[in-house]
């Protein structure tokens, strides 16, 4: 069982993880991850998902991507990946235990690197940013979904101190990491957005 607090709630979330009230709002904010992702890569061959829980995004992604040639999806919950892969229904998806911060991806390997509400979980967010740029292949795009919000400085006093909750803080990561042309993208009522950058 992983030691992180936020990783081992997660993956005691896992088998009901899709359904209720949270599982709807996280389909919806998935729906609108999917739609902005295609539309900023509208035929990626390959897809990495960080964070990736039970594998809703990439699920969807392959159903519209018949072209596209690998699927892989990354969350350092056990469990949820175990859901992810009983859930996939398709030979393209796979799934693997691991983290942000030291992805077990190649390098500059993926068209499309999606992180969606996983963000704000990593233990080194700095790391797991510069990850995903070297995951990605060169021209290839970042879809980063979280919470980003100036009506979040209040949260950022406490535990969270040291959290890139703000888009400031963020587009800091990201240009260190290499990445260029960021973009935001409102994506679920005030606070849950979407940055896109290429590298
Ligand atoms: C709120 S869930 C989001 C899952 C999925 N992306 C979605 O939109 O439904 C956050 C996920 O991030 C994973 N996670 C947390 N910290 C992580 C890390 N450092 N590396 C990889 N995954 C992590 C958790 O295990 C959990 O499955």
């Amino acid at each position: 069982m992983p030691r992180d607090r936020d990783v081992q709630a997660f993956d005691e979330r896992a088998a009901s993880y899709e359904s209720g009230r949270h599982g709807q709002l996280h389909q919806e904010i998935s729906d609108r991850v999917v739609k902005l992702a295609l539309a900023r890569v509208p035929a990626p061959r390959r897809v990495l998902d960080v964070g990736c829980g039970t594998g809703y995004v990439l699920r969807q992604l392959a159903a519209r991507l018949p072209q596209a040639s690998e699927f892989l999806g990354i969350d350092a919950a056990p469990t949820m990946i175990e859901v992810a892969r009983a859930a996939a229904g398709d030979e393209r998806l796979a799934f693997v235990q691991g983290t942000a911060e030291r992805l077990p991806a190649g390098d500059g390997v993926y068209d499309l690197v999606l992180s969606t509400t996983s963000f704000d979980h990593w233990t080194d967010q700095a790391a797991g940013i510069r990850e995903c740029a070297r995951a990605l292949a060169p021209g290839g795009t970042l879809v980063l979904t979280d919470q980003f919000s100036r009506l979040l400085w209040p949260t950022l006093l406490g535990r969270r101190r040291a959290k890139a909750r703000t888009r400031a803080r963020a587009a800091r990561l990201i240009t260190a990491a290499g990445l260029r042309e960021l973009h935001w993208h409102r994506c679920y009522a005030v606070i849950i957005q979407s940055v896109t950058a290429v590298r």
